[in-house]
């Protein structure tokens, strides 16, 4: 397929995509829209068979199909007593059996006593984190999302889903699609970035990835969307914290990306263990009934988080495990993660009418769905033939880690380097087998990493030599300078010096959130005496969020953002640091300059006062003498970090130069359900092939209620060898102009529109404007 016709397609996958999550909303479209998950797997004949079964279980089972155990609870009793819960059917799963390769049959000897020993012979359901990768780990999911790539984030997720369904796992608790606009949240790193149309677009690539082309097949593994919702909105970046967003934000920003991974087929929802607006996830009503099963139509099941139905007592939602079971099962829950409240509860609160027997059908049959969709009922075992980090997967893995790279920095063209430099290799992050994983892993480990030193050593050969390394710090967040001479020492030796730093794993992810995101420890100490030797710095962070980097970032010449890419960091960075490949990620989150500034999104609002690069007041400029309070300017800014985040969202360089040229609207006046035609030149002027994420930016200029400045509404990637030009086309539905109004209503806005095809969500370089008419 040439590319002309790859990007139409490919345009149309995403706009297509965007619009069914846009109409989907539509009141008068509810009903309309069809999921795979939905026309697949809703037929008479499961339905039927789900009555049989159903029509010969009793109370007790039904309320043990609820039932979600985590193995590690069991694991110092004797195996009878879990035998003996499992065939009396008063468990429906289990999530966190841990692999163990000395017994690779474990799942399948668990799964004999619901399969072969039970009366009904109902198979569990075994659950797990598989977040980004399983033994072959890839970049952590914001690193993912920096690739802007929705083919390869597909393909990691197949690699997962092989990997962990041949070890007995058929359901990972993934993609998670919570908006991430908050990088102190620890929980940033799993997310897919900031953006509701680029989460909704990977978040669906991925759920094709875990799920495969058949959910029966015993290779796929049936994905979670999580959490629903809200739980990106965390007040001050505070896991587990409150979390309160306006309804039309809500239906804006944080549950499309919902309904594009149910329409991608997702067969299971998880709800948030934080509240939203008052009301924890795991009792709302609004959330997992309203929207999810009545207007989006959703036919899979409703998990909730980690102890979470307990956890409302804590909330101060509920007054003990009864209110707790009965306030989450009349709001829509269907299987409850690691307590046992419905289980102890439930039938009490059936038999005095404070449940109603048809919820508890309802919500058995949505489990029994999945397990029959799932092809568990013929396939209940796995296969035992574990196959883990094959040759293909570790290639894999290494290609999404150089695809996640993003350059923020490259002063005089410090990167890439040659083979020829004498290069200091410094700093905590440098060789780190265990680190470069990051959050969420369960099954990688640092044995199967391929990391940076052996990597360099192979790939420079005889110039080996060429390298000094000295760590500097023994960890991150280290403050013994005891190894600062040594890392002097390596770098007066050489030519040019790569400082790798940033944060271990265990500072991002769950729990574990920051409130001041610069480099820890004694990092920018040792930098600053590294610079003190007048030599080009190259600073590789691995980090699971953006690092503030105030009075590092004017220190160093070269800045590259690595996240945590996994299993195949080292291999990965040492081709793009030497440039056999070309960084091409570009940032899903923007980059703040401190935490001071948060909330920074791009796609904000214009304020009454906008803010503009002229017409703000700089801390240091304001005269001791002037009092006058308007005086210079009155506009929506810091004093001392003006309106600019450190790098905007969108953002990375490369080391070729592209020109954009010759933007293109097919039409500048359009009905509502009308399609624009839009297309640019992309040229690369450079000397290297590179790809390029050219993004679709549009401005709603007046609405009905204020709209961002700025909305994302597609991309392509473009891979251009030197001197070479292609036209990048794009359609755009009006439909995915649709908004929340005053009244709550979904709606497309007759008015006039601003339209960019930019390299990142501040270059207004190329720019049309269009009109809805009525
Ligand atoms: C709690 C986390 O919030 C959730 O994301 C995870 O899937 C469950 N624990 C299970 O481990």
């Amino acid at each position: 397929m040439n590319q002309k016709n790859h990007s139409r397609v490919f345009g149309n996958k995403l706009l297509w995509l965007f619009l069914i999550c846009c109409l989907a909303s539509i009141k008068v479209h509810a009903g309309q829209n069809e999921t795979p998950f939905l026309t697949h797997y809703l037929d008479p004949k499961t339905e039927k068979k789900i009555d049989a079964i159903l029509a010969q279980m009793s109370l007790e089972q039904k309320i043990g199909q609820m039932s979600l155990r985590d193995w590690g609870e069991f694991k110092h009793e004797n195996m009878d007593s879990v035998a003996e819960e499992i065939r009396s059917g008063r468990i429906g799963g289990f999530l966190n059996v841990p692999r163990n390769s000395d017994d690779p049959k474990a799942f399948n000897r668990i799964q004999i006593f619901a399969v072969e020993e039970s009366r009904l012979g109902i198979p569990l359901i075994f659950g797990h984190d598989v977040i980004h990768g399983y033994k072959t780990i890839f970049p952590i999911p914001l690193g993912q999302a920096a690739s802007w790539d929705p083919e390869l984030i597909e393909h990691g997720a197949r690699v997962a889903a092989k990997e962990a369904t041949s070890a007995g796992i058929r359901w990972t608790f993934a993609p998670m699609v919570d908006i991430g606009r908050d990088p102190r949240w620890g929980r940033v790193a799993e997310t897919l970035g900031e953006d509701v149309f680029l989460a909704s677009t990977l978040g669906a690539a991925m759920v094709k990835g875990f799920q495969g082309e058949d959910l029966s097949s015993p290779d796929s593994l049936a994905a979670c969307a999580k959490h629903f919702a809200g739980y990106g909105g965390v007040e001050g970046g505070r896991d587990y914290n409150t979390a309160n967003i306006p309804m039309r934000q809500l239906y804006d920003h944080h549950l499309p990306p919902f309904k594009a991974v149910i329409d991608a087929g997702a067969v299971s929802v998880m709800s948030s263990y934080s509240e939203l607006n008052g009301i924890p996830g795991t009792a709302d009503r609004h959330l997992m009934t309203e929207i999810l099963r009545d207007k989006w139509e959703f036919t899979g099941f409703v998990v909730s988080d980690w102890n979470s139905v307990m956890e409302m007592v804590e909330h101060g939602f509920v007054a003990d495990d009864r209110d707790a079971a009965k306030r989450s099962t009349n709001a829509g829950g269907d299987f409850e993660m690691h307590s046992t409240a419905l289980g102890n509860n439930l039938k009490d609160l059936i038999a005095k009418g404070e449940v109603s027997q048809d919820r508890i059908d309802s919500a058995v049959r949505r489990l029994l769905r999945a397990k029959i969709a799932m092809g568990l009922f013929e396939t209940p075992y796995s296969s035992e033939g574990e196959e883990f980090l094959k040759e293909d997967y570790l290639q894999a893995s290494k290609k999404a880690a150089i695809e996640s790279f993003v350059l923020l920095k490259n002063k005089q063209n410090v990167l890439p380097l040659s083979k020829k430099q004498k290069v200091a290799i410094i700093g905590p992050l440098a060789e780190v087998p265990y680190q470069q994983l990051g959050t969420w892993i369960y099954e990688g480990e640092a044995k199967d990493s391929h990391t940076l030193l052996p990597a360099l050593n192979s790939y420079l050969g005889k110039m080996k030599g060429n390298i000094n390394y000295a760590q500097g710090l023994p960890y991150s967040r280290s403050t013994d300078t005891k190894g600062f001479k040594k890392a002097i020492k390596a770098a007066k030796k050489s030519d040019v010096i790569v400082f790798f730093g940033g944060e271990e794993a265990i500072l991002t992810g769950e729990g574990h959130s920051r409130g001041d995101m610069s480099l820890p420890g004694a990092q920018q100490l040792l930098l600053d005496e590294l610079a003190k030797l007048n030599k080009p710095i190259v600073l590789v962070l691995l980090s699971g969020r953006p690092n503030t980097l105030e009075g590092v970032l004017d220190k160093v010449d070269g800045l590259m953002m690595a996240w945590h890419p996994g299993t195949m960091a080292g291999p990965a960075l040492v081709d793009v640091l030497y440039g056999e490949q070309s960084p091409s990620g570009k940032l899903p989150i923007t980059w703040p300059k401190s935490s001071g500034q948060l909330p920074v999104y791009y796609d904000h609002k214009a304020t009454g006062r906008p803010p503009a690069d002229d017409n703000y007041t700089r801390i240091q400029e304001i005269d001791p003498a002037v009092t006058w309070q308007h005086d210079p300017g009155n506009s929506s800014n810091h004093l001392d970090y003006g309106h600019r985040p450190e790098f905007p969202f969108g953002y990375g360089l490369s080391y070729t130069d592209f020109k954009y040229s010759g933007l293109k609207l097919d039409s500048q006046k359009l009905l509502v359900g009308d399609t624009l035609n839009v297309s640019i030149q992309i040229k690369n002027t450079g000397r290297r092939t590179a790809t390029e994420v050219v993004q679709l930016y549009v401005r709603d200029l007046v609405g009905d209620v204020t709209r961002p400045v700025k909305e994302l509404k597609a991309f392509d990637r473009v891979t251009l060898s030197p001197g070479q030009m292609k036209t990048v086309e794009f359609e755009l539905d009006t439909a995915t102009l649709s908004f929340h109004n005053q009244e709550l209503e979904k709606t497309v806005e007759p008015g006039r529109f601003k339209l960019w095809v930019s390299r990142h969500s501040q270059d207004e370089e190329n720019a049309s404007e269009f009109d809805i008419i009525e």
